[in-house]
């Protein structure tokens, strides 16, 4: 049987996530050449014809020269430079008619959009909190929103911007957040909300209709002291990677039925109001009653293969549900092709 082609789509980033250096976290989304070797590495292994491409400004030229031998993207890049980078190469995708992972322009900008999507989500009566965009740090601060706040730029990803510092107890401080972010990444807006401390969830989905895989839960009370209950980018890159940490991340997350229920109904419903397509992650956060809120929605997710990290949520959570890093690449170019075979984008 002939070999199936697949392109590999990524971003490398070129030095890993710094909490003390906002300017370095704008390429935290990007993978480490690392793991972009490993995918590839897998991929073959599962049997397909690998072609690494990096989704920088000469990847259109080399989609359109290979347009017609392409079975499918395997696409887990970001996109690069503006507000609607992960939409980019969808868009292009979409213009040269070669299929892809993933869904499609539109839902890809509206979901790095935290406040677009939260007014997706709104319309659709899916829980999420109240906020605020700041283009300007001195802007009026709506004052229905009570502190504490969290500060994060409007349009990133893997904690980029969101450190200890981000949550914010006082006008002062919240503008002082505001101007750090606003400044370094490139007058990017920012959107403030409620913080809330309550239990936080991350649940995985694939398939068409979705899968929800094993839900997890970053377990905030076993962090040290000097770290605030979230998962900032000081957790999320250096505290989950050390040793013992996998305990941190609970998966599946112990849940009463009742709230189960409630944060698979409202993963399904968001998936559903964004049109997802194939995959994506959605990261829930709760009150101190256990009332679950959308944060934010993540496509593509995160998937680093367990030779550089065990703490990648994705595969983590695969792990759990007895799929191996293997299987679910493999599980992943299925959902993708059969996607395109029942002509359903
Ligand atoms: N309103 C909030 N209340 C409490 N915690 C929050 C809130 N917003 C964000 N957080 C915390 O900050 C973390 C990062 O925020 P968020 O998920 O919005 O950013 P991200 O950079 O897009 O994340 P990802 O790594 O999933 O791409 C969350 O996992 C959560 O711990
Ligand atoms: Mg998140």
């Amino acid at each position: 049987m002939k070999k199936l082609k697949i392109v590999l789509l990524y971003n490398n980033r070129h030095s890993y996530p710094d909490p003390n250096d906002y300017r370095n976290q704008l390429e935290a989304d990007f993978d480490d050449p690392e793991t972009t070797e490993w995918q590839i590495r897998y991929l073959k292994r599962s049997g397909f014809e690998v072609i690494p491409i990096e989704a920088n400004e000469n990847a259109y030229l080399r989609l359109y020269r290979l347009r017609k031998k392409i079975d499918l993207v395997f696409n887990v890049s970001e996109g690069i430079y503006g507000l609607d980078r992960e939409a980019q190469l969808p868009a292009m995708l979409e213009m040269l008619q070669i299929p892809y992972l993933g869904s499609r322009p539109l839902t890809q900008a509206i979901i790095l959009d935290k406040a677009k999507t939260k007014e997706v989500l709104s319309f659709h009566g899916i829980p999420n909190l109240p906020f605020q965009v700041l283009r300007r740090s001195d802007e009026i601060i709506d004052t229905r929103l009570k502190f504490p706040l969290i500060v994060k730029p409007v349009a990133q990803g893997s904690s980029a911007g969101v450190t200890n510092e981000s949550v914010v107890f006082s006008v002062e401080q919240l503008r002082h957040q505001a101007k750090k972010i606003i400044e370094t990444f490139f007058q990017q807006p920012v959107i403030i909300e409620p913080f809330l401390s309550g239990r936080e969830f991350s649940v995985p989905m694939m398939g068409n209709p979705p899968r929800i895989l094993p839900i997890i839960e970053p377990n905030h009370k076993l962090l040290p002291k000097n770290y605030l209950p979230l998962d900032s980018l000081e957790v999320k890159w250096h505290f989950e990677e050390k040793a013992g940490s996998e305990s941190y991340l609970q998966c599946p997350a112990r849940l009463s039925r009742k709230l189960e229920r409630k944060i698979k109904e409202i993963c399904l419903q968001t998936w559903k109001a964004l049109e997802i397509r194939d995959w994506c992650r959605i990261d829930i956060r709760c009150d101190r009653e256990e009332n679950p809120y959308v944060l934010e929605v993540n496509s593509p997710p995160g998937i680093i293969p367990p030779e550089v990290s065990r703490s990648s949520y994705f595969p983590l959570s695969a792990r759990a549900a007895k799929i191996s890093y293997q299987q679910l690449l493999e599980d992943l170019v299925k959902i993708a092709l059969e996607r395109y075979r029942k002509n359903y984008l």
